[in-house]
C-alpha cells in the first residue's frame, strides 16, 4: 500500500561544513586532522568543494524535488581568531541562503557541527563554561547578519555524541582523547598551550563537555531569538539510537538514557523543536553496551543496519518533550545503493507509523546529500544520494537521490517493487 505523507510535510537533506565545504583550515579538527596520532583516516582536504560549489549543489537538491536543505554555518570561519569577525565569511553563507531561497528550499541551519575555531579548542574548548557564551556571542552576531533569511535554527549538532562514544566504546566517561593522548599532546605543543587546554569536541571528558554544552544551547537559544528580525524555530539535535535493553537490561540502558538524553530533552521543553538524529540501535546489558546480535547485518561504520531505530526514537524523543519533531538526520553508510533505498523506506514506514499515532512529526532529512567527509573514518563510508568524484568534483545522482527526491515531490511512499 501507498502511503501518502502530510500536506507541509518537510523534505530535506542535510550536511555539516566541515564535511562538505573544504579547507576550514582554522577550525581546531584541520589541527587534529594534520596531527599524527589523533585517529584521523586522512585529513578533510577540498571535502567536496562545497565552499565554491554551493550553487551546484542548491540546485541540485531542488532539481530532484527536496523542499529543505540543512547546512551549517562554520565558527571557526566567520570567528577565526577572538573577536575577529569575517564579513566575507558572513555573506558568504548569505548567498548560499539566498540560493536557497530562490531555489525554494527552506534553509535550515546549524550554528556548531562538530568543529569551532581552533582559538575555542585551545582555550578550554567544550570543557570550560566560557565557550558557552562565546558560542552564544557568535550566534547572536551570525543572525544578525543571516536570520531574515533563515528558515529554521539548530544550535549544536549532537552534542551527547561524546557522552554516546564515551558508553558504546567503554571509555569510562572519556571521549576520544582516551585512545589517542599521544596525538593530543602533539596537537596541544603545536598550538603551544598546556595538554589541558586543548579540549575539541569528541576528545574531551563526556560529562564536562555535557554540560557545558546545555548551557552553551540554552544561551544559543536566547541568543538566536533575541537578534533574529523575524521568528522561525529553534531547538537542538541529539544523537539517538534505539537503545533496547537486552536480558535484564533494564536498569543500565535506563541510566544510559539519562546520560545520553535527559539534560537535553528537559532543556528541549523550552525548545521550538527537538531535532531527531538515529542511525541504528544499541542493545545494552546489565554491564554495558552488547555490540551487535549476530545475524543482524554490521554496516562500514561497526553498528548494525537497523532501519526501524528511527520510529523508536522519533517515539520517544516526543514522548519525552511533548515539542514538534524533526528528523534533522537519518540515514545510512553503504556501497550497496539499494541497500540504502532499503533502509530509508523501511525508516520512513516507522515514520508514518508515528504521524498514524498522532505524533507531531514534520520533516525529515536524509544525511547526506554528497559522499563527504565522515570524521575520522575519512572518506570511507558512502552517506550520499550524490557520489562526488574526490579529484574532478564532478557531482552524480545516485538511484537512491532520484527515488527519494521523487518522494518527496509527490510526498508519496511507493511499496517496493516485488524482488
Ligand atoms: C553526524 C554527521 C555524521 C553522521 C554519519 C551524525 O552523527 O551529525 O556529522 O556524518 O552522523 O555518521
Amino acid at each position: 500500500m501507498s502511503i501518502r505523507f502530510p500536506e507541509g510535510f518537510v523534505w530535506g537533506t542535510a550536511t555539516a561544513a566541515h564535511q562538505v565545504e573544504g579547507n576550514n583550515v582554522a577550525s581546531d579538527f584541520w589541527l587534529l586532522e594534520h596531527t599524527p596520532g589523533t585517529g584521523f583516516k586522512e585529513p578533510s582536504g577540498d571535502a567536496c568543494d562545497q565552499w565554491h560549489r554551493y550553487p551546484e549543489d542548491v540546485a541540485l537538491l531542488a532539481a530532484l524535488g527536496f523542499g529543505a536543505y540543512r547546512f551549517s554555518i562554520e565558527w571557526a570561519r566567520i570567528e577565526p581568531e577572538e573577536g575577529a569577525v569575517s564579513l566575507a565569511a558572513l555573506e558568504h553563507y548569505r548567498r548560499v541562503l539566498a540560493a536557497c531561497r530562490e531555489h525554494e528550499l527552506l534553509p535550515v541551519v546549524t550554528y556548531q557541527h562538530f568543529t569551532a575555531p581552533r582559538w575555542v579548542a585551545c582555550d578550554g574548548g567544550w570543557t570550560d563554561p566560557r565557550t558557552a557564551d562565546r558560542f552564544a556571542r557568535f550566534c547572536e552576531r551570525a543572525t544578525r547578519h543571516l536570520g531574515d533569511l533563515i528558515g529554521l535554527a539548530c544550535t549544536l549538532n549532537e552534542p551527547n555524541t561524546p557522552m554516546l562514544i564515551s558508553h558504546s566504546l567503554r571509555l569510562g566517561g572519556r571521549g576520544l582523547e582516551a585512545l589517542h593522548e599521544r596525538g593530543l599532546q602533539e596537537a596541544a605543543r603545536r598550538c603551544g598551550v598546556a595538554r589541558d587546554r586543548l579540549q575539541p569536541f569528541l576528545f574531551a571528558d563526556a560529562a564536562r563537555t555535557r554540560d557545558v554544552m546545555v548551557v552553551a544551547h540554552e544561551r544559543a537559544r536566547e541568543a538566536i531569538k533575541g537578534a533574529a528580525r523575524h521568528t522561525f524555530p529553534v531547538g537542538v539535535t541529539l544523537a539517538m539510537q534505539d537503545d533496547q535493553a537486552v536480558a535484564g537490561g533494564e536498569a543500565m540502558r535506563d541510566r544510559v538514557r539519562q546520560e545520553l538524553y535527559g539534560a537535553f530533552l528537559e532543556s528541549a521543553k523550552r525548545d521550538d523543536f527537538v531535532g531527531v538524529q538515529t542511525y541504528t540501535r544499541m542493545r545494552w546489558g546489565p554491564a554495558g553496551p552488547l555490540g551487535p546480535e549476530p545475524g543482524v547485518p554490521v554496516l562500514v561504520m561497526g553498528y548494525e543496519f537497523w532501519p526501524e531505530a528511527l520510529e523508536a526514537t522519533v517515539r520517544y524523543a516526543a514522548g519525552e518533550t511533548g515539542v514538534p519533531i524533526h528528523v534533522t538526520e537519518n540515514g545510512i553508510g553503504t556501497a550497496d545503493d539499494a541497500q540504502r533505498i532499503d533502509y530509508v523506506r523501511r525508516a520512513l514506514v516507522g515514520v508514518a507509523r508515528c504521524l498514524a499515532d498522532g505524533i507531531d512529526v514534520r520533516s525529515y532529512f536524509y544525511w547526506s546529500l554528497l559522499d563527504n567527509f565522515e570524521w575520522l573514518f575519512g572518506y570511507g563510508p558512502r552517506f550520499g544520494l550524490v557520489e562526488v568524484d574526490r579529484a574532478t568534483q564532478l557531482r552524480t545522482v545516485k538511484p537512491s537521490g532520484r527515488w527519494l527526491g521523487q518522494v518527496a515531490r509527490s510526498g508519496v511512499l511507493e511499496p517496493a517493487p516485488p524482488a
